[in-house]
Order: C-alpha cells, then structure tokens, then sequence
C-alpha cells in the first residue's frame, strides 16, 4: 500500500494519515443525532489529540501490508473509544478536569449528562464504524470487535480506571502500578496494533512480537504521561498539568522520580524495537519511528 508514496518522509506520512483520520472521524460522526448529542460528541473527538493509537493501526496495517482503507475503519473506532475514555475521565466525578486537547472539557462545555451520553454513544459508534463496510470480511470484523472490546472493558481501560481512582492516596509497588498503567492505557494501545496486524494475515510469530511491541510501547507512554504531568506545562499539554500528585494518584513518578521513570520508558522503548526486530517484518519503519516519539516527546 506504501508504494506510491516511497520517498515520503515520516512525517509527511503522519500528515497523510491525520487528514484521513480526520475525514473519516468527520464523515462518521454523526452532527445530526438529537437534542445536541452530535455536537458534544464532535467536539469530543474531532480536531484534537495526537491521533497515536489511529497512527498506530496504520503503521501496523502497513507492516502486514493490509488495506489502508480496512484499517481506517478500525483507526476511527480505536479513537473513538479513546475520546470516549478522556470525556468520562475528565468529570467530577473521576478526575475532574476542565482542559482538554487545548479546550475546555467536553462537561464543562455541554454539561455532565451530555457528556456522559456523549461518551456513550462514542463507544457504540466505534462498535458501528468497525461493522458498517460489508467489503470488510465478517471474520475481520469479528475479531477487530473483540479486540477492541477487550482492550476497552472491565480487564482493560475500565478496569484499569478503576483501579486507579481505587488507588488515590495509596502507596502502589512497582508491579500494582505496571498492572494498573498496562490496563488503563497500555491495553488499547496494544489492541490499536493488533487491530492494524489483523489486517492481514500474518505468521504467529509476527502478531506475537507486534503483541510484545503494544505492550511495551502502551506502558512506556502512560510512564511518559506521568513524568509530563510534572515536566510540562499546562498550555504544552492542553491539559492541567501538576493533576497527578494534587490529586494523590500513585504514578511513576511518585514510585521512582522523574529520572528513573525516563530511564524506564527508555527502556521499555528499546524492548518495542527488539520486538519489531523479532517480528520477522520488513515494513515496521513507521512502528519504530512512533516507538521513538512516544518516548521523546513533549506533549
Ligand atoms: C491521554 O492520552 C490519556 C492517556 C491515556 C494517558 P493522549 O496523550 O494520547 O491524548 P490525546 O489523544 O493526544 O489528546
Ligand atoms: C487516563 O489516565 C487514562 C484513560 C483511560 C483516559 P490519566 O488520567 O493520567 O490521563 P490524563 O493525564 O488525564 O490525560
Ligand atoms: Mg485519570
Ligand atoms: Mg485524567
Ligand atoms: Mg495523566
């Protein structure tokens, strides 16, 4: 799929791949579901964020050498969720924030319930955009759904949050807090891989190190999460920085201090790009490049 667009930088691929993200996000949310649900679902997931875990199928889908049209689709849906997931995470009654992606929060904005529905109906429409294309074989659908429905529910995303808002003002050791970062947010980063590798088919050993490779990167990004909560500003993250440790949370960087964490994201980088290195794929430049970013970056 990557053919025509030999001599593309890195970067010029990201473009490519946002403004199809956005289109297709744009296109599939809906702007007329009732009594303004669509604008708060919009305004939730549209024009904002890194887009990570979309570029992350992509790059994945690429590596098995899929269609980037299939995984679009699951692009969007894995998005969906995540939006969904910083909607809910962002109320009162979870982490009660008011900036997000450079905005004000989507309850600060339309209110609680909106939000709450907003979120909602977020994560059913991921489940719609991944089912809706019947040139996408039933057997993909199937397992994407699953996939992503694993990643997100009580043994992933949700049970990860749950651990976490159960965890405030405790003292978590190193293998609490890996199994709650790996849940919370390391899991639909891996399922945004493994979504992008069922593309296609692969050999075992392939979606095995593409598997060690989302689980690596998925937990060194919420340790990075952590440290910027400390090292950056609010206007650089788009979100209220200092959030953790004034609400208690147990982090990385409570447990070992911003210079340990780093040297463990680090690491944990590494052990992503030995997992490509196994994964016996030719075409994973763009996987490690996303590994690289996802350590060294400022927001
Ligand atoms: C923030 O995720 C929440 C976590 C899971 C740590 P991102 O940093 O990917 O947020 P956006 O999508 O870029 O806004
Ligand atoms: C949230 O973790 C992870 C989610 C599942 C949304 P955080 O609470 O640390 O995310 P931020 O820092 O608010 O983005
Ligand atoms: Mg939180
Ligand atoms: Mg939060
Ligand atoms: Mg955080």
């Amino acid at each position: 799929m990557t053919s025509h667009h030999a001599a593309e930088t890195f970067d010029a691929w990201v473009k490519r791949q946002l403004g199809a993200v956005e289109a297709a996000l744009s296109q599939w949310v809906p702007l007329g579901a009732p009594a303004g649900l669509g604008e708060a679902m919009r305004y939730g997931v549209l024009d904002g964020g890194k887009r990570l875990r979309p570029l992350l199928v992509m790059a994945a889908c690429e590596a098995v050498r899929g269609p980037d049209w299939a995984a679009l689709r699951a692009a969007a849906a894995v998005e969906l969720i995540h939006a969904y997931s910083l909607i809910h995470d962002d109320m009162p009654c979870m982490d009660n924030d008011v900036l997000r992606r450079g905005k004000p929060t989507v309850h600060v904005q339309f209110g609680q319930a909106q939000a709450m529905l907003a979120g909602d109906a977020m994560q059913a429409l991921a489940f719609e955009v991944l089912t809706a294309d019947d040139r996408v074989p039933a057997a993909l659908q199937a397992r994407w759904c699953r996939l992503l429905a694993c990643a997100s529910g009580h043994d992933g995303m949700a049970g990860g949050q749950a651990i976490d808002l159960a965890s405030v003002g405790m003292a978590l050791d190193e293998s609490a807090l890996r199994s709650m970062h790996a849940k919370k947010t390391g899991a639909l980063l891996k399922a945004s891989v493994l979504m992008g590798a069922a593309c296609a088919a692969a050999s075992d050993a392939a979606w095995d190190a593409l598997g060690r490779y989302g689980d690596a990167l998925g937990l060194a990004f919420q340790v990075v999460d952590d440290v910027l909560d400390v090292t950056q500003a609010s206007e650089v993250l788009g979100k209220t920085a200092g959030k953790d440790s004034h609400d208690n949370k147990p982090t990385y960087v409570s447990v070992m201090g911003v210079d340990r964490a780093m040297d463990y994201a680090r690491q944990l980088g590494r052990q992503a790009q030995e997992a490509l290195a196994q994964s016996g794929l030719e075409n994973t430049h763009h996987l490690s490049v996303l590994a690289e970013r996802v350590v060294e970056r400022d927001n």
